[in-house]
């Protein structure tokens, strides 16, 4: 479902996939020809639900859109819910720049360190340090075809545990070499990194869990964020239970097509989801991809709930901004420019991420 689901414009068979080809990105044919930089097509962004305005007006003065009804729960944030969609929770603004910008950090150094597996093992097996590599401007290279010469300048290195195929190596070793042989920068594959998986792993050929594949806890802080996120989705006296992640990185263009997360043991508990970067827009469908679905903005440190009932909501991505106006990530820019590297800020300005913490059991 996921992978090739992410591709959708070809089509519009359903009300959903309508929906998606309505806000997906296309470029204006117009500007295509000429030397101008292309521009994005206008989209009609009137049926989105902007949850910032909502929260914004409930606070000024106690306003609600109707069919928006506000939560009462112990979390010290605003809640809202949708009468027409239970089991589904937004939580506007609910991460502070600097946990941001810390989740922004361990999305990229750690989140996609091995054991954790990315979309990038299928075909070179496990990668280490691909963030610090991108930034080093190092050059992935087929071990195979490196010269025996190279070898001994390769460093302490990376790559595949298992064979040892792909190497990274600084991008001058390599091309001074003259030699023809497979490569690809880690800028690149960083660009490519569309998903990584925490906790239990997620066997996307199987579309199921292994739990035979190694893997580590998810980190403490992030069950911490998602257990205390979590309660206004759980039964009174329950705790969420955080047992695996996947965490989504979308760059220009990229889409996320309708799906439902239909491989967990107990649907009543929630998916914690969060957005960081680029602002998106989310559909949240019905139970049938002929249900028209809602359009909404995700905002960097917004979160999302869906459990009961909303578990069985299709829903996706079809669209991330990223130009300076409609990505509304200003203040994590400022935060990032602070800091003596500006590999995240510049990572930042093109992309958004999505952690979502599941219970799997
Ligand atoms: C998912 C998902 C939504 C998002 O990964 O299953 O629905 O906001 N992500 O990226
Ligand atoms: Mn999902």
């Amino acid at each position: 479902m996921y992978g090739s689901a992410r591709v959708s414009d070809d089509s519009d068979r359903t009300v959903f996939r309508k929906a998606e080809k309505k806000y997906k990105l296309y470029y204006d044919d117009t500007s295509k020809s000429s030397k101008k930089k292309k521009q994005p097509k206008r989209v009609d962004l009137s049926e989105v639900l902007d949850f910032k305005s909502i929260l914004k007006s409930q606070v000024e003065n106690g306003d609600l859109l109707p069919g928006i009804i506000p939560l009462q729960s112990d979390l010290d944030r605003s809640v809202f819910c949708l009468e027409s969609r239970p089991g589904f929770f937004f939580i506007p603004e609910a991460l502070s720049v600097e946990e941001q910008c810390q989740w922004i950090r361990e999305s990229l150094n750690n989140f996609p360190q091995p054991p954790n597996r990315t979309n990038h093992n299928a075909f070179y097996g496990p990668i280490h340090d691909l963030f610090i590599a991108a930034n080093e401007n190092k050059v992935l290279v087929e071990e195979a075809s490196v010269p025996t010469s190279l070898e001994s300048n390769s460093g302490p290195s990376v790559s595949n545990d298992d064979v040892h195929r792909w190497k990274f190596y600084g991008e001058h070793s390599v091309s001074s070499g003259g030699n023809p042989c497979k490569s690809v920068s880690a800028a690149v594959l960083l660009r490519k990194l569309r998903w990584s998986t925490l906790g239990l792993q997620f066997d996307w050929s199987k579309r199921n869990y292994d739990v035979s594949l190694p893997h580590n806890k998810i980190p403490v802080a992030l069950c911490q964020l998602a257990k205390r996120m979590a309660e206004p989705a759980m039964l009174e006296g329950e705790q969420f239970q955080p047992e695996a992640a996947i965490v989504n990185y979308f760059g220009i263009g990229d889409t996320l097509g309708g799906h439902l997360d239909d491989m967990e043991a107990d649907w009543s508990k929630p998916i914690v989801s969060m957005s960081l970067g680029c602002k998106a827009i989310f559909l949240l469908g019905g139970k049938s991809r002929e249900d028209p679905p809602l359009a909404m903005f995700l905002r960097s440190g917004d979160i999302v709930l869906m459990a009961g009932e909303a578990r069985e909501c299709f829903h996706g991505v079809p669209r991330i901004f990223t130009d300076k106006e409609h990505a509304e990530i200003t203040p994590i820019e400022l935060q990032f420019s602070h800091e003596d590297d500006h590999c995240y800020l510049e990572y930042i300005r093109t992309s958004r991420i999505n952690i979502n913490i599941r219970q799997v059991f």
